[in-house]
């Protein structure tokens, strides 16, 4: 299977990244800005499960044009079976003190990135004959969940992600390319840590990558459009 995998530089996109890696049948893309950290995950792929991922150091908001790398890579494959949408940043600042730039920024990564790379790879993704795209969310996109001061940005960008999945799901069904969305409660990660600096969040990114991976890859035949809430605690 050819699989595609955004923010895989730390976090949750590093642990799907080597869970998925576990299969030699998979040829993983795996991208993010910081390639010394993707290089670390390329080495550690192979020497774990002898699997020889290909990475790129990408930054999903600029243009993707200018990226002949990114190009280059796909050049090589006729497929994308599985695209996990997992990028994302979270500026945790006040409604007052949130700039322009932070809106900006925080919608060309969480929102337009992932549009931009969809629209790159629809041909490959058709080619699948079964693709699945997964987009990660977040609980505090989701309509009447509990909301948190300082996430207006973050959380307003992903309830834009998880409407896009429902009109995606329901307009690429005709090219066999399921879409769904996961929204995350609280993940031990870097992300979180600075969301919620005194909160412990109870689920690893290992485990979540564990169940991300296995969703991703089995259950694209039970679901289409749905958006799936993964929490066990506020936050
Ligand atoms: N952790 C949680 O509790 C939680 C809860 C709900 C949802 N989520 C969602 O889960 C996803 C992963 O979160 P995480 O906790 O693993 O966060 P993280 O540790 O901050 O990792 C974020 C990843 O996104 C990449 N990234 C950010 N901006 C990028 C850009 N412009 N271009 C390319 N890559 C970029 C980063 O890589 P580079 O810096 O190297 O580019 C990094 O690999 C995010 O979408 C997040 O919103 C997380």
């Amino acid at each position: 299977m050819n699989i595609i995998v955004t923010g895989a530089s730390r976090g949750i996109g590093y642990d799907v990244v080597l869970e998925f890696s576990k299969s030699r049948d998979n040829r993983i893309i795996a991208i993010a800005r910081d390639y010394d950290k993707l290089i670390e995950l390329q080495k550690k792929c192979f020497e774990n499960y002898q699997n020889k991922i290909e990475i790129v150091k990408f930054d999903i908001t600029t243009d993707l044009i200018h990226n002949n790398e990114l190009l280059n890579v796909l050049k090589e494959i006729e497929t994308v079976d599985i695209f996990i949408n997992n990028a994302g940043i979270l500026i945790n600042k006040k409604f007052e003190d949130l700039s322009q730039e932070d809106w900006s920024l925080t919608f060309a990564t969480n929102v337009f990135g992932p549009i931009k790379l969809i629209k790159l790879i629809y041909p490959k993704l058709k080619n699948s004959g079964f693709a699945h795209i997964v987009n990660i969310s977040s609980i505090g996109g989701l309509e009447r969940s509990k909301k948190f001061s300082g996430l207006s940005a973050y959380s307003a960008s992903k309830a834009a992600l998880i409407n896009l999945t429902e009109c995606m799901a329901e307009e690429f069904l005709e090219d066999n390319i399921f879409c769904n969305c996961l929204s995350l409660g609280a993940i031990n990660t870097q992300m979180f840590k600075e969301a919620f600096p005194s909160y412990n969040a109870e689920i690893s990114s290992a485990e979540i990558s564990k169940f991300i991976c296995d969703f991703s890859k089995n259950y694209r035949k039970f679901f289409n459009g749905k958006v799936i809430p993964i929490a066990v605690s506020t936050p």
